[in-house]
């Protein structure tokens, strides 16, 4: 496999610097050994996020020209509006958010209110979701398809479990269940794309059970596109098509536009019922702003509603989950373990397998995000015991996985800065036993942001 061809050329650039290894090594002590915590002028190739980090289009950046900043019934936010609901379907109701959690803790709260309900079974709830369910009392239940298990590159592996999904709505009663939650991609346990099938299953079984359906649509054009190519009825169609016919199973939506919005800030809140959306909408004009800007600028909204026409183009998609997918081949070539297949929009390194000689206790997956940061200036994130584990009965219950996420930006690195994050994470595993596991010295009281702010320190 070649690397992926660039359907873009670099008008603007960004100097970054690598700074050398004593220099990193105090960095990283002044940052608590967190690298959340670190500066991101002190880091050289930056795969922390794809979140709000992408580069914009001359489009973008001509367009933030014509935000119009009026407060209330901005030109901009009509053109947003329009293009959400090209993509989501005219009856559906639009607010702007400044960004996804915005929506989740708005949108998901009102749902749990309304039905007065606290359990939100998902394909895998995502950190930011997952926390706000936590946060107000809910409980996020995690019911992934069982061939996300599989160490084979199974298509398809961010699915919901649509039997365990019956099962929980059997055991509970549906009256319990507040919403059914689908994220699509699967952040948590990969990237990973959710079928079109089974997308229209748990539609069903919403209506068989009079649940809503939420889909967390944050990275749907890229769900799209593995849709596209996994699913041979999808092969010839248009990737806009597919995201319409994908999202038309929806009661409600939650957007960050920070991923597939290629914007570096900005969301928004969807929903096809009206009774929801008058209170959806008093919510916004409390905790966000004013219903046609939500915490955006005008130019914000611009931004995004041209950066959700680019992200459709196949050309883009092409090159953005062909650089996902060539870093992780020139790491599983290097015999570095990572998830496969390589999802959307990250390498997922599977941390127990690459240094099993830390446990838990010590979280393995952010040891090695900080052992990269130290061996390379490279930045990455852990994602396992530090994100989720959880007390139950006095009892630390730990989460199954333990992953290290490279997220790639979307149209910021080079081939050669993919090509310099492999060879490092390659050499650094060479000698796993290097590497030392970490203890906490402080974490916050809030559940669910634990790793966010830890302080920690080698053990
Ligand atoms: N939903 C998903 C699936 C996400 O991945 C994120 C954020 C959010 C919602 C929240 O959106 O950041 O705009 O408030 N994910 C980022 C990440 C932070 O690194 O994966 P936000």
């Amino acid at each position: 496999m070649d690397p992926p061809m660039e359907f873009y050329r670099i008008k603007i650039v960004e100097p970054i610097k690598l700074l050398p290894p004593g220099e990193r090594r105090r960095r990283l002590e002044e940052a608590w050994w967190n690298v959340f915590r670190l500066r991101s002028t002190d880091v050289y190739i930056d795969l922390l996020t794809d979140s709000g980090t992408g580069a914009m289009s001359i489009y973008q950046l001509a367009s933030l020209m014509l935000g119009d900043e009026s407060y209330a019934g901005s030109r901009s936010w009509y053109r947003l509006e329009e293009t959400v609901k090209n993509i989501l379907g005219s009856d559906a109701l639009v607010l702007p958010v400044h960004q996804g959690r915005a929506a989740e803790r708005i949108l998901y709260t009102t749902l749990m209110r309304a039905r007065r309900a606290r359990i939100v079974p998902a394909n895998t709830h995502f950190d930011t979701g997952r926390a706000v369910i936590i946060n107000a009392g809910g409980e996020p239940v995690d019911l992934p398809t069982p061939r996300a298990r599989s160490p084979e590159p199974l298509a398809f592996k961010g699915d919901i479990d649509l039997e365990a999904l019956e099962e929980l709505i059997a055991r509970e009663g549906p009256e319990s269940i507040a919403f059914i939650l689908l994220v699509l991609t699967n952040n948590t346990l990969g990237g990973q794309p959710v079928s079109m099938d089974n997308i229209a299953g748990a539609r069903r079984i919403a209506d068989r059970y009079g649940i809503p359906l939420v889909i967390d649509m944050s990275r749907f054009a890229e769900n799209a596109y593995m849709i596209k190519e996994m699913d041979p009825r999808y092969a010839g169609r248009k990737l806009g098509d597919i995201a319409r016919e994908m999202l038309s199973y929806g009661d409600h939506f939650i957007m960050s536009a920070k991923k597939d919005g290629l914007a570096n800030i900005g969301g928004f809140i969807a929903t096809r019922s009206e009774d929801l959306y008058q209170e959806l909408a008093a919510r916004v004009v409390l905790e966000e702003g004013y219903i046609t800007y939500g915490g955006l600028a005008g130019r914000d909204l611009e931004a995004i509603a041209q950066g959700l026409i680019e992200v459709l183009d196949e050309d883009y998609m092409r090159h953005r989950i062909g650089q996902v997918r060539y870093l992780g081949r020139l790491l599983a070539e290097a015999g570095v373990p990572i998830l496969k297949p390589v999802g959307g929009h990250a390498v997922y390194v599977d941390a127990l397998e690459a240094v099993p000689h830390i446990p838990r206790e010590n979280f393995p997956a952010d040891s090695l995000a900080a052992a990269l940061y130290l061996h390379s200036g490279v930045r990455a994130v852990g994602l396992g015991a530090l994100a989720f584990s959880r007390r139950v009965n006095g009892r630390i219950v730990y989460p199954e996985r333990e992953l290290l996420r490279l997220a790639i930006p979307r149209r910021v690195y080079t081939t050669t800065h993919l090509e310099y994050v492999a060879k490092s994470l390659a050499s650094l595993l060479g000698e796993p036993s290097r590497i030392r596991g970490l203890k906490l010295v402080w974490e916050p009281s809030v559940p669910g942001v634990r790793h966010f702010l830890a302080k920690l320190k080698p053990v």
